[in-house]
């Protein structure tokens, strides 16, 4: 990408992603969201669950309107259910794969998305390899267009965290009473930074992290959470588990002696579930090495909600691709209001 996406552009205003009536016009991180606003994007996404479940599943509030999903690193899940989000939501889609687009032929990015404009476009889901990225999309985007952020560097993935609270939620009812314990590579994870930051949002009282000190980001505790290096001890009580894969792309260097020793000391087997509550869920983003961060025994046990996540993806992202819409076009609508 010649145009580069500064790194500080991860820090970009919070205002935004939000339009003049506080409603949102990007999703580009859940720093700084309300809790209001995180149970409206819930809320929103509970309703649509049955969307799911209908013979024909689509509803029309994103008809007429076109959703080009530019994904600069591989992804399953959060690629399909975008897709599925659109269409359920009656949106034309645009996949554009990236290895085969003129990017790769020293199109900058920029001059790209001038041209995805220029084809009366509404919506970018943009997932990049480079921290800030999306937020670097929204600033230089025309005015009508939304942008939606599915997954940046190691900075932010709302999407995905909005999906895990919607499965704790249904599982637990709500955030008030929950021990959350994260275990695993905090350090290179844009599931878990977004994770804590919508745990905190929607006053979970105790989020832990588990990990070994080469795994956790310098200063974590700032980030509102408790600091365990020991499994047995992070998971005593705790109702939800999140484990997370080791993100291998982003280690500059061997961060661990080896996987064996990871999962010796973290890797969750059934035997070291039964330390957290027995009621306890376990999560995890996908996609999963099994014998590495989870043993296929708890993977596929009564306790995982792996694949409700997955489920829960398409409803989420239906959610916010349609919040976003709704709030760029509230937001044109008073801007032309304004003009003389
Ligand atoms: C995650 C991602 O890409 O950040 N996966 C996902 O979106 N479901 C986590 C991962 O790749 O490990």
């Amino acid at each position: 990408m010649s145009s580069s996406a500064p790194e500080h552009a991860a820090s970009a205003p919070q205002c935004l992603q939000l339009n003049r009536f506080g409603q949102l016009r990007h999703f580009l991180s859940i720093e700084g969201l309300s809790r209001e606003l995180l149970t409206e994007i819930l809320d929103t996404a509970d309703s649509f669950i049955e969307v799911g479940a209908r013979s024909i599943k689509k509803v029309p509030l994103l008809r007429g309107k076109t959703v080009v999903n530019l994904f600069f690193e591989p992804s399953t899940r959060t690629r399909s259910t975008f897709e599925l989000a659109a269409k359920r939501l009656s949106a034309d889609v645009l996949n554009m794969d990236i290895r085969t687009s003129s990017t790769s032929k020293g199109e900058s990015l920029l001059d790209m998305l001038r041209n995805m404009e220029a084809m009366a476009s509404d919506m970018f889901v943009v997932r990049h390899a480079q921290s800030g990225a999306p937020h670097f999309i929204a600033q230089s985007v025309t005015p009508n267009v939304a942008v939606i952020n599915a997954g940046d560097g190691r900075h932010a993935h709302p999407t995905q965290a909005m999906l895990d609270m919607l499965t704790i939620r249904q599982h637990k009812g709500s955030f008030e009473n929950l021990t959350v314990a994260i275990i695993g590579d905090i350090l290179h994870s844009r599931v878990a930074r977004s994770q804590i930051q919508a745990l905190r949002a929607l006053g979970t009282p105790e989020v832990r992290v588990i990990a070994p000190n080469t795994l956790l980001p310098a200063e974590v505790e700032r980030l509102g959470v408790k600091v365990y290096r020991d499994l047995k001890q992070g998971l005593k009580d705790v109702d939800v588990v999140m484990t997370l894969r080791l993100q291998k792309e982003r280690m500059e260097s061997a961060l661990l002696p080896s996987e064996a020793e990871f999962y010796r000391l973290y890797g969750l087997s059934a035997e070291k579930l039964r330390w957290a509550k027995p009621d306890a869920i376990v999560m995890h983003p996908g996609p999963i090495n099994r014998g590495v961060e989870i043993d296929s025994e708890v993977a596929d046990s009564p306790q995982s909600v792996i694949l409700n996540q997955v489920t829960n993806g398409i409803a989420v992202r239906m959610a916010v691709m349609s919040m976003a819409m709704s709030g760029q076009m509230a937001e044109m609508a008073a801007s032309q209001e304004v003009r003389p």
